[in-house]
């Protein structure tokens, strides 16, 4: 009768565990960097999504008018609420300050696979600090957030504002021109672009030449491209010096540069990257992030901050379709009475057993041994434990290993420690 909304899912338990383990993982990992947890409200005022991006981005997020009157919004995404918490609550922290997070965003899209209206977001916001070592670490995070839940093929491609605006600049490209050629360079669609430049007034030959630059995975092409604009070239050395750090020290070289990366988002400047997992075709942006600037417009005092965030569902996705084995959920120990005068004692065993660490469960159906056996089989239960009258007289129990079908009679009071060493 009822359906869940569009664009959004039910996760069941064999689900839920699957998202469990992704999120325990990024937890250890992000600690493990010496980032701390962040948590922010599910909606915030709607000018805090305007506010950069201006009243175009309603279209695709979803607001609406309290009771009160109140204009407020589902959050689209956790950087503008994690940046607005910092200039509230936690400018006066010292630097660099490191957050982590994970949320559910909303956004009005069009749903299809691993694009949804409700998504989760792993993610983090480095403030107060933008040196080399500093970029180079944050990069080298996000690509380790995924590797070590356990996917193989990811590709990071680092772009950068600063030296696409030092394009724009050279080609004499007005404003409204970056309008149009922005998203065209965005979704890389280099055969349109061509036509873009040139109705822009570039000339055919500096159209090819821009072409080439946005494409070129050689940073001494860049350099000689831009050879003659100061601002340009500091940017490119700073970036080198991450590169240099990112694959010397934090041994991560499965990254290409790609000037085409541009980042839908209004925030960002300099360097802005993206994390691929070519496995997933379409929707195969797995993570998404660079530097950026909010801090100022939120009226705090400047400060740099970088970040990044994870499309959560995607990497269940890329996982899935690298034929990740994710580890199955597993009960410990499944008690079976086998009468109801069994139950007082099962019971005890459990609570028992739970006490000591143990997942544990029991037939609370009273459907006997047989059907019993196979419940706890389709549970992947290592060891069941079978209450009966002959045995409980003489406080034992028999203990059945399910992957061997071996039974042994066994003390009551010996089982926690049996339990351990088996
Ligand atoms: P974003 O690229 O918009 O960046 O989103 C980050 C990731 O969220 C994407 O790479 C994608 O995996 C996932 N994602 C986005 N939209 C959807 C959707 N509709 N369904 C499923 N997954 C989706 C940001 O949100 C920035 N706040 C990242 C950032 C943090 N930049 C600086 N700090």
């Amino acid at each position: 009768m009822f359906q869940v909304p569009r664009g959004t899912r039910d996760f069941t338990p064999e689900e839920m565990q699957k998202r469990r383990y992704i999120e325990r993982n990024m937890t250890r990992t992000f600690l493990s960097f010496g980032y701390g947890e962040i948590q922010t409200p599910t909606f915030e005022n709607v000018e805090l999504f305007t506010a950069k991006s201006g009243e175009g981005i309603l279209g695709e997020i979803y607001n609406f008018t309290d009771k009160g009157g109140r204009e407020l919004a589902l959050r689209p995404e956790l950087t503008a609420p994690v940046i607005r918490c910092y200039v509230e609550r936690l400018q006066m922290e010292p630097k660099p300050l490191k957050l982590f997070y994970f949320g559910n965003c909303y956004r009005y899209d069009r749903p299809q696979k691993g694009r949804y209206r409700e998504f989760q977001q792993a993610g983090c916001e480095l403030i107060g600090v933008d040196t080399p070592e500093a970029t180079a670490e944050l990069l080298a995070l996000a690509f380790t957030l995924l590797k070590s839940v356990g996917l193989k093929n990811v590709r990071l491609n680092i772009g950068n504002l600063t030296i696409i605006h030092a394009i724009f600049k050279k080609l004499n490209l007005t404003k409204d021109a970056q309008k149009i050629l922005l998203p065209l360079i965005d979704k890389s669609l280099f055969d349109e672009l061509p036509a873009a430049l040139q109705e822009c007034g570039v000339s055919e030959k500096n159209t090819d030449h821009f072409v080439h630059i946005l494409q070129t995975t050689d940073i001494k092409d860049i350099h000689e491209y831009l050879k003659d604009d100061p601002e340009a070239i500091k940017a490119l050395t700073e970036m080198e010096a991450v590169l240099r750090l990112l694959s010397n020290e934090f041994h991560v070289t499965e990254y290409g540069i790609k000037l085409s990366i541009v980042r839908g988002l209004d925030y960002y400047k300099g360097l802005v990257f993206e994390i691929d997992a070519p496995v997933l075709g379409a929707e195969k942006q797995l993570c998404g992030g660079g530097a950026y600037d909010l801090v100022s417009l939120f009226g705090g005092t400047n400060v740099p901050t970088a970040g990044f965030a994870i499309g959560f569902d995607r990497t269940i996705l890329a996982l899935e379709a690298e034929n990740f084995t994710f580890p199955p959920s597993k009960l410990d120990v499944y008690i079976i009475p086998v009468t109801p005068e069994m139950n007082s004692t099962t019971i005890t065993l459990a609570q028992h057993l739970r006490a000591e660490g143990f997942t544990v469960d029991f037939d609370q159906l009273r459907r006997g041994i047989g059907k019993s056996l196979k419940y706890a089989a389709t549970k992947h239960v290592e060891k069941v434990l079978i209450v009966g009258p002959k045995e409980l007289e003489n406080h034992t129990v028999t203990l059945r290993d399910m992957k061997t079908g071996n039974q042994e009679t066994i003390a009551i009071a010996e089982i926690s420690k049996k339990l351990k060493t088996t």
